[in-house]
């Protein structure tokens, strides 16, 4: 039999890996409310534009909020010939109305419908991830309050650089997710104009109030081409770029927190909560949970690339190639949800081994720069002169394998008679934090401002 919405000119139905192919309904069945909503908002505009009677669409929203409560009952049975979700929609339609339902589809196409659906679906989901990127943005900055002062050493090349505060190394993770969340509400404002009404590709020749329906359904107003509105996909793009740059932030973090918890460095402790053992080796803890948050990166910006490669060199407007829109985008923006999720509770979960953080904060003669200031503000020696000067002590102090602070003043003045005593008083990782006060430094009094300020931007709104 041919299909009864489509099939007039054609006398059988689909081969069977046809259907097959073609389907969507498998994957977007999850627009369903999107798809409703859409649908209500454009029956009461054809009602209010006399297109279709007041008694018809009457019918037809009455129909339509049974098919919503039969979907959330899990009550419906999605069919796979029916190809998708509209299409489900409107035939349950027409079995429990009768012909009025054929009305609803005047004045629309499916491709202006899916076009709305899924940008109402995307909205939805910044919104969601909003929520929860701010979340875990307030989970960082507590610990962040907590750990102000608490030093740790700060790493470039992964070779330890200077000391930092554990505080301030987890309010940069605050930072680049609050870019994350500005990105993901550049892509909603773009993508809040409604497509609806752009009907096939040319727009349509009924008395549509284009202006009702996008209001209706909480858009800024109606896209301005009915092309464009039916064959682009960038707000899914910008929203999976957006998305894949925060998975970016939150792998290296996690791989911060792999790193960091390897017994070799043992700077934190995640507990049972947030780790898992191993089958052959008892006394493993393994950071399962932060290597799948770095790994879950990968499909995320796979979905981007595999959407970008769709949609490269299509020619307008719609075609068929768009269906493939959903799928990697469903699955990327389920995984930054758990990958956020998964990360707010590792940060909750963690904490710093004080000691040990302290302790190879000062390795490496991480207070090397403190010194050479010194010579620069004690002394007045130009920079580059102190960084030789400062070059030549740390060597001594290695040769003889001891830390800067441990050098008797003598020894300092083998190398430049000038230093006075006074230099021991920058030579330990405390005060070096204490002295990084500039506007975004580790000073600890530095870092408990910003943990404020985001505590507070951050605080749950009163009602
Ligand atoms: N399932 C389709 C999609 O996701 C809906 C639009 C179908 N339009 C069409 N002209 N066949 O893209």
């Amino acid at each position: 039999m041919s299909n009864k919405m489509w099939g007039g000119r054609f006398s059988t139905g689909p081969d069977a890996i046809m259907e097959e192919i073609n389907a969507s309904i498998g994957f977007d069945q999850r627009l369903y409310a999107q798809d409703i909503a859409g649908s209500k908002a454009h029956a009461a505009m054809l009602a209010a534009q006399g297109i279709v009677s007041a008694e018809d669409v009457e019918k037809i929203t009455q129909g339509l909020d049974t098919i919503l409560s039969e979907i959330e009952a899990g009550r419906f049975t999605f069919r796979r010939d029916l190809e998708d979700i509209h299409m489900n929609v409107e035939q349950r339609l027409a079995d429990l109305i009768g012909p009025s339902a054929g009305r609803l589809h005047t004045a629309r196409s499916r491709n202006d419908q899916v076009a709305t659906d899924f940008r109402l679906y995307v909205r939805d989901t910044v919104d969601a991830l909003d929520a929860q990127i701010a979340d875990l943005q307030l989970a960082l900055a507590e610990k962040a309050l907590a750990h102000a002062a608490t030093v740790m050493p700060g790493f470039t090349h992964l070779q330890t650089a200077q000391p930092v505060t554990f505080g301030h190394h987890l309010m940069a993770y605050v930072e680049m997710l609050g870019r994350d969340r500005g990105r993901l509400q550049d892509a909603r404002t773009r993508l809040n104009e409604c497509p609806l009404g752009a009907a096939a590709l040319a727009g349509t020749s009924f008395p549509i109030d284009r202006e009702a329906t996008a209001r209706a359904l909480g858009f800024d107003r109606p896209t301005a081409n009915s092309l464009d509105s039916v064959s682009d996909r960038d707000f899914v793009l910008e929203t999976l770029s957006a998305a894949s740059i925060c998975a970016v932030h939150l792998s290296r973090f996690a791989e911060e927190v792999v790193i960091w918890t390897s017994p070799s460095f043992g700077l934190i402790k995640l507990s049972d909560k947030f780790t898992t053992g191993s089958s052959i080796m008892p006394q493993k803890r393994n950071p399962d949970a932060a290597e799948l948050v770095r790994a879950k990166a990968g499909r995320i910006m796979g979905a981007l690339t595999g959407l970008l490669v769709v949609m490269k060199g299509l020619p307008l407007a719609y075609a068929k190639d768009m269906q493939e829109d959903k799928e990697g985008a469903f699955d990327a923006f389920s995984a930054l949800s758990l990958v956020v999720a998964a990360s707010a509770g590792m940060v909750r979960d963690l904490e710093p081994d004080a000691k040990r953080m302290k302790a190879a904060a000062g390795q490496g003669y991480s207070i090397a720069t403190d010194l050479a200031d010194w010579l620069v503000r004690g002394l007045g020696m130009p920079f580059r002169e102190a960084h030789h000067v400062t070059g030549r002590i740390v060597a001594l102090a290695s040769s003889r394998n001891v830390p800067l602070e441990r050098l008797s003043l003598e020894e300092m003045q083998s190398v430049d008679g000038r230093i006075t005593k006074d230099v021991f008083g920058v030579l330990s990782v405390s005060k070096s934090v204490a002295s990084r006060v500039s506007y975004g430094g580790t000073a600890p009094a530095r870092v408990r401002a910003q943990a404020r300020r985001w505590l507070k931007k951050l605080a749950p709104k009163e009602a």
